[in-house]
């Protein structure tokens, strides 16, 4: 079992268990015997369950299992020890006797669920004192309710305890933290100046309709095209390109998806310039000096911006092609799944490389039929040794990129894309849903670490919670517990190696992207990467993972740091590298 899967079963271990404790209870109210007892014994089950779920997650690494020992496992237990001994006199007895004490188990377990849920990490000792408040006022109400009397000095305890833990926890929880700097709404610096351009390129953002899966789609298009045009260089070339917005009124910036650029050319909204506003015009210009498949988009109001259409690829080769060289954006718009499927007949013994490249927020899975192939980079950086494939997929998170390379064989080859083939060079049938995935981690020939000693750590857990820091409460994806614009900044010194720690408390995957930088893999759930040095921007981080990566800090700036399922970054889950 994946931690992500025994996490999916713990959680809904834990529903069973509130639920059933509160429907005995309330069963047990209504004088229904057999139910109540039925659903006690159930609930009872369930909740010693989660020592099982616990038990494993802990065992599978799962770095958070010390919470859960120590809020839900307390208050489960509890739960058993109150309402577990009263059950076998209740069969025989008066069964209301048990309501209460099966409403409080009840309540321990939901409670429990709780501050898991919109809590989140890290769990403090208000919201702790707060859960057992809430248990203990819940319980009380239900006293009342059923008329049941319990003893003066019961009570008297129970309502001390519940005003001191409310007390407490209020004031711990209430009382304010550290305010973080908020690094937006700096001074943006000048373009650097690289010299003349040799590639010069013009993009309008505009609202447009296109052609999408035979149908006409609204969309918003650079240059009335969908994805719009592609930008390509040889390394070495100085680009250029004017962006101009006509009618986006959320404005529009053109961001270098996994393209190291000086830090004025990165083109973040409120960090490095101010958003284009319609009828106005921004000029970004850099040096192509990293080779490789990389792809750019708007980055404002981004998730529906590149949603509904602003974004492209930009590739940069080392000379001029040489074979058959073609991108593969794939990309989900008004529910068309693009690129639409293309054939094109290759000649037996052309060497073929095919630039696939994750337009959407989700991971895709990608399958080459009728070939080996090799992966030979990912995220615009060469793999070392990569050694051959056949019949292996592979997973692209969002945001990222693979090039795949072969020989042309005589016979045709199809690259599918979650099942649906999407370029080909021939009729290829084949069902590729079963086949291995490749990890990249021990892929190709490793090299030595080019780096022992680190001069900053960092630690990101990400997850789900409330945030209260806003006008509005909202549900939000959080860093270490905090919602963009209150998570704080990481601070780094130019020359630093920087290593950070990346955690996913969430039932949900996030792929990650550092802008400006490209990390260096060292690790994934405690094993160490064996393969070829892995040089990436955009990683999945799925429920459970833990993962260690590591960069220089050579690229001096303002820098967004955050999860490309670009839903979730405007929901919180994005913070900011800063140069001291
Ligand atoms: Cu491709 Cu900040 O994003
Ligand atoms: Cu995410």
């Amino acid at each position: 079992m994946t931690t992500g899967s025994l996490l999916a079963a713990d959680l809904v271990i834990a529903v069973l268990a509130a639920a059933g404790w509160l429907g005995g209870g309330a069963a047990s109210a209504a004088r229904r015997r057999p139910l109540a007892l039925g659903l006690a014994v159930f609930a009872l089950l369930a909740t010693l369950a989660r020592a099982v779920t616990i038990t494993a997650l802990a065992r599978a690494g799962w770095w958070f299992a010390a919470e859960k020992v120590v809020i839900a496992a307390p208050l489960s237990l509890a739960a058993v020890a109150v309402a577990g001994p009263r059950l076998p006199r209740a069969a025989g007895g008066d069964i209301r006797s048990v309501a209460v004490p099966l409403l409080f188990a009840g309540y321990a377990q939901s409670s429990a669920l709780l501050v898991t849920l919109l809590h989140g990490y890290p769990v403090s000792a208000g919201v702790g004192l707060l859960a057992v408040a809430g248990v203990l006022a819940a319980t009380a109400l239900s006293w009342l309710a059923l008329g049941a009397r319990p003893s003066r000095t019961v009570s008297r305890a129970a309502l001390g305890v519940a005003v001191a833990a409310l007390v407490t926890g209020t004031g711990l929880v209430v009382a304010p933290a550290a305010a973080p700097g908020v690094p937006h709404g700096h001074d943006y610096r000048d373009a650097r100046t690289v010299g003349e351009p040799t590639r010069r390129f013009t993009l309008t953002a505009a609202t447009a309709t296109v052609r999408a899966g035979g149908r006409d789609v609204a969309a918003w298009a650079f240059n009335a095209q969908v994805p719009g045009p592609e930008l390509t260089g040889t390394v070495g070339d100085v680009i250029e390109v004017t962006l101009r917005n006509r009618d986006i009124a959320r404005g529009v910036t053109l961001h270098w998806h996994g393209y190291d650029v000086p830090n004025s050319q990165d083109g973040v909204p409120g960090v490095t310039q101010a958003a284009v506003r319609p009828g106005q015009e921004f000029v970004y210009r850099f040096r192509a000096d990293q080779v490789g498949t990389y792809w750019y988009h708007t980055h404002s109001a981004s998730d529906v911006g590149v949603r509904m259409g602003l974004y492209g690829v930009l590739v940069v080769r080392p000379a001029p092609v040489t074979g058959v060289d073609v991108t593969v954006p794939v990309h989900t718009l008004a529910g068309v799944a693009l690129p639409e499927p293309r054939t094109e007949p290759v000649e037996a013994g052309v060497p073929v490389r095919l630039r696939l490249i994750n337009t959407d927020s989700t991971t895709h899975r990608y399958a080459l039929a009728g070939t080996p192939f090799r992966v030979a980079a990912i995220d615009g950086s060469d793999l070392r040794g990569p050694t051959p494939l056949v019949d292996t997929a592979v997973l692209i998170p969002a945001g990222g990129r693979y090039d795949l390379v072969f020989t042309a064989p005589a016979t045709p080859v199809a690259l599918f894309v979650d099942g649906r083939a999407v370029h080909s060079t021939g009729p290829v049938s084949a069902t590729t849903a079963a086949w291995p995935v490749l990890d990249p981690l021990t892929y190709g020939v490793s090299s030595a670490a080019p780096w022992s000693r680190f001069d900053r750590r960092f630690t990101l857990v990400l997850d789900r919670g409330l945030d209260l820091h806003g006008l509005l409460p909202r549900y939000a994806h959080t860093v270490n517990g905090a919602a963009d614009p209150d998570i704080p900044p990481q601070v780094v010194r130019l020359g630093d190696v920087v290593r950070f720690t990346i955690v996913n408390r969430s039932q949900v995957v996030h792929p990650w992207h550092l802008h400006g930088h490209h990390v260096l893999v060292l690790s994934r759930n405690g094993r160490t990467a064996t393969g070829s040095p892995l040089r990436w921007d955009s990683f999945d981080v799925r429920p459970g993972d833990v993962w260690e990566v590591a960069f220089r800090a050579d690229n001096p700036g303002m820098w967004a740091n955050h999860c490309h399922n670009l839903a979730h970054a405007e929901a919180g889950m994005m913070l900011h590298l800063m140069y001291s």
